[in-house]
């Protein structure tokens, strides 16, 4: 069990001071490899699940966005072409392998001029209170030691009225997935990670860090604590993910 000094990583209780180097562990390694393994892994569906989120973010041209712990820029290169050229992306990531993968990627694609790249921590953002219209952590807070100071942190910088969107991996809604999403979790994926990235542990921890993040009303409830108003939440693919969304008031 985690206390006060004490916390998570995966099934293992660390020192809080400790997770922030074993998460930037993981991504170091995988980084160069995470989008092939995004697609393996989930069969191509985590480009609905980001499909879905965008639709639910409300971005016109002109907004002002951030993606936390953005990583290889998915999310930021679709809201890249939404807000034009009045608008502005911050793509911002806690570690420089993931964000330099995510530069290039989409620096390649041509998607220049209103995006900005950002090396920060969710818990402690480096922005003037107020400043986007919406802010988008996908994948992202599972992973974060110390997720209400996250959740404060996010709420702080966007405007009154912006719109926070959190995707994340949640608790499947029926027995049967619940048992088969076990299965091909603890089975599977750490065997497909050391075949295509030669790191079995990385995956190992994707599994249990994922079992170990709080359930979609446990993080509604969190959201509702931090001060977001009107959080919601939509499941996808029976729960296995799910995407809350909370206003500041
Ligand atoms: C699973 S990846 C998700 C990347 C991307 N958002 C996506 O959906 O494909 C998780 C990302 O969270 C980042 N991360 C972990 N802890 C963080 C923190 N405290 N602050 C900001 N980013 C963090 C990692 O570096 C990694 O790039």
């Amino acid at each position: 069990m985690a206390d006060d000094k004490t916390t998570h990583f995966g099934f293992k209780t660390v020192n809080r001071g400790e997770k922030v180097n074993m998460v930037a562990g993981v991504f170091h390694s995988v980084a160069g490899k995470y989008d092939l393994m995004n697609d393996l892994m989930s069969g191509g569906i985590h480009r609905l699940w980001k499909r879905f989120t965008i639709e639910l973010s409300g971005v016109r041209r002109g907004n002002s966005v951030l993606d936390i712990a953005g990583g290889t820029g998915d999310l930021a290169a679709k809201f890249s072409r939404l807000v034009g050229s009045e608008g502005k992306v911050v793509l911002a990531d806690i570690n420089d392998s993931m964000l330099q993968v995510g530069r290039e990627k989409l620096t390649n694609r041509g998607i220049v001029g209103n995006i900005e790249y950002v090396q920060a921590n969710a818990e402690c953002l480096p922005f003037p209170d107020n400043s986007f219209d919406c802010i988008t952590i996908a994948f992202g807070l599972r992973n974060v030691t110390d997720k209400d100071a996250a959740l404060r942190s996010m709420l702080r910088v966007l405007k009154p009225g912006g719109r926070l969107l959190v995707l994340e991996f949640s608790k499947p809604t029926n027995e049967l997935m619940s048992k088969v999403y076990d299965r091909y979790s603890f089975d599977i994926l750490p065997r497909m990670g050391k075949l295509i990235t030669n790191d079995e542990d990385s995956y190992r921890y994707l599994a249990e860090s994922i079992r170990m993040h709080p359930d979609q009303e446990t993080l509604k409830e969190m959201m509702a604590e931090a001060g977001f108003a009107e959080v919601r939440y939509h499941n996808m693919t029976a729960g296995v993910v799910a995407v809350h969304r909370g206003v500041k008031p």
